[in-house]
């Protein structure tokens, strides 16, 4: 059985808006309440954090929408910080004590809420099947140019070996709670668990995972997953 701690304390600067995207509904549920639901439905999932904004007003509805996934499954809800790092390292903090050092949990982002069960399935396996713990990510398909700083291109940086780091990311407790506090110490901001694992010389695994495993920034991408969202109600009847 496995833990997740999902980071949800983001104000969605690039988003925009009054209400942060987390909490906007699609479907007749919040994006986090989409994101959650697909935790607590796998059944290796055992339990949540969710990590929340101080002075958080909109958890509480969520929470309730969710009953039925959970399922009985525990739920805690605790506070972050002002990086996602640190709001991941509170969530670290919350688990319960049974959750051993060199057991593995799942990181993802509430503004992740399209995560296919089948990429959560091969990552808890492939994952753990690894000494360091693996991370679920797409090969990038553009060509990718670097700027100079007159905004004209400088080179072509090939595509070959080159990935997009999503979530999950699938660590042991212990060395991700040492990777993070090790990159807070040295005043090191990372934006993924990997690249603070990555700072201390380990080489998580990369599973390939599905394109639209999206992460909602701009309302572009919520128009999409309101879109996806329809097609599966549809194909559903
Ligand atoms: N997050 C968090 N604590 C922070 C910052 C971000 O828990 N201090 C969470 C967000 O809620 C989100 C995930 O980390 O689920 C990924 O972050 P991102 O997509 O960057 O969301 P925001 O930080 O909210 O958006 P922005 O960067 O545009 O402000
Ligand atoms: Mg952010």
């Amino acid at each position: 059985m496995t833990w997740a701690i999902v980071p949800a304390a983001g104000r969605g600067a690039r988003f925009g808006g009054e209400r942060p995207k987390q909490y906007l509904e699609v479907a007749g549920k919040t994006v986090l309440a989409h994101t959650l639901g697909v935790l607590l439905r796998h059944p290796e999932v055992s339990g949540v954090v969710v990590v929340l904004a101080a002075g958080d007003q909109d958890w509480t509805d969520t929470a309730l929408s969710i009953l039925n996934d959970a399922a009985g499954k525990s739920i805690i809800a605790c506070t972050g910080g002002s990086e996602r790092a640190d709001s991941v390292l509170a969530g670290l903090r919350e688990l319960p004590g049974s959750v051993a050092d060199d057991e593995y949990v799942l990181v993802h982002d509430a503004a992740r809420p399209n995560l296919h069960p089948f990429d959560l399935d091969v990552l808890l396996k492939r994952g753990r099947a690894d000494p360091v713990g693996a991370i679920l990510a797409a090969p990038v398909r553009d060509t990718l140019k670097r700027a100079d700083s007159a905004g004209r291109i400088d080179t072509t940086t090939p595509r070959e070996s080159l990935w997009r780091a999503m979530t999950p990311q699938y660590f042991p407790r212990g060395t991700l709670t040492r990777a993070l506090e090790s990159a807070r110490a040295a005043g090191v901001s990372v934006t993924d668990e990997a690249m603070a694992l990555e700072r201390l010389g380990l080489h998580p695994l990369l599973v390939e995972g599905r394109e639209d495993n999206l992460k909602i920034t701009t309302p572009a991408d919520l128009g999409y997953f309101e879109w996806l969202q329809t097609q599966r109600q549809l194909a559903a009847g």
